[in-house]
């Protein structure tokens, strides 16, 4: 199987009531315990890659660690661009071998963000490569970019259908009310999604592939792990599963998982780290790294998605 686009995963995920898990991306160890819970459980899986990971490992290296993971498990793997911020990076990623980008244009005015949008569209398309946009803003912090609680704004339903049919996208972002990083709700507070702008949003663009963003569940498991090993990370909450099972099983073809991961990285690292102090072989260190990683992503395959067998 070699590398594909998403477009035959969401067509059957729609259809399934499933959704396929898109998982950031920054080195070895990560695309290795991915992967590896992806073909034990044979989901079908999105790789994706934001531009603080190209600027950290670029681009080439990552590419190739993903050919082999493809080469090594035989696996559909869709390799995707995260958060693109201009016309240049998506050509530069489609340019480079992936299948599918994000133009995120969520930050200009409407007007603006159809029209770079339907540039990356135009460039991709006509390159076998597809194209994931979005509408309103997430809270949160990706990269440099930090974007406040008065900045973020709920996606207007109102506006899909036009944003949809002159851009020609493939999949639309939209936000409910999750958020980036691991800090989504406040302590205490019950948090709460606006299912009812995902139902509008699926009534007016029937069959259409919605994404959600910033799906991180937050595993209390690693926090406190972290925390118990010298880590210091205040009272983290993130998206309550089941509030992500009932988004997977509706118009939601693509959950994106990236804090999660960091913090399985993370609570692995540390555990060894503190248990072994006099450890200095990243060998020693990055096994239970991968092995959390893995752990966490076939829970969230089978747990939270429903995507396993589905590859
Ligand atoms: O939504 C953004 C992802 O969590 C990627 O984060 O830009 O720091 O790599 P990053
Ligand atoms: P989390 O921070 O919740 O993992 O979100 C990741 C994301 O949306 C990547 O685009
Ligand atoms: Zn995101």
């Amino acid at each position: 199987m070699p590398i594909v686009t998403s477009k035959e995963m969401f067509s059957k995920a729609y259809t399934g009531g499933y959704a396929v898990g898109a998982f950031n991306v920054n080195n070895m160890e990560i695309i290795q315990g991915i992967t590896e819970a992806a073909s034990q459980t044979r989901a079908p899986l999105i790789l994706q890659v934001s531009a603080g990971a190209r600027k950290y490992a670029k681009h080439i290296y990552l590419m190739k660690l993903i050919e082999a993971a493809e080469a090594d498990t035989g696996l559909p793997i869709c390799v995707h661009l995260d958060h693109g911020e201009d016309f240049e990076i998506c050509r530069s990623c489609i340019d480079g071998g992936f299948t599918s980008v994000m133009i995120d244009g969520s930050k200009h005015s409407f007007e603006e963000n159809i029209r770079i949008t339907k540039q990356v569209v135009e460039y991709a398309h006509s390159r076998g490569v597809v194209v994931e946009g979005e509408l309103g803003r997430l809270e949160g912090v990706e990269d440099e970019i930090s974007v406040s609680a008065e900045e973020s704004s709920y996606t207007d339903p109102s506006q899909v259908e036009e944003f949809v049919t002159a851009t020609g996208v493939d999949s639309l972002a939209i936000a409910i009310g999750t958020s980036h990083g691991a800090y989504k709700f406040k302590p205490g507070v019950k948090p709460s999604l606006r299912f009812d702008i995902l139902e509008e949003v699926s009534k007016r663009l029937p069959g259409f592939p919605i994404v959600l963003h910033g799906a991180s569940s937050v595993t209390a498991q690693f926090v406190e792990t972290i925390n118990a090993f010298g880590g210091a990370m205040p009272d983290a909450v993130g998206v309550p599963e089941d509030m992500l099972r009932k988004a997977c099983s509706s118009a939601v073809c693509k959950v994106n998982i990236d804090s999660d991961i960091r913090l399985a990285v993370t609570a692995g690292v540390r555990k060894h780290m503190f248990e072994n102090p006099s450890d200095f072989d990243p060998r020693k260190y990055l096994t239970p790294a991968r092995d959390n990683v893995r752990e966490l992503v076939k829970h969230k395959i089978i747990n939270v998605l429903g995507c396993d067998g589905k590859a």
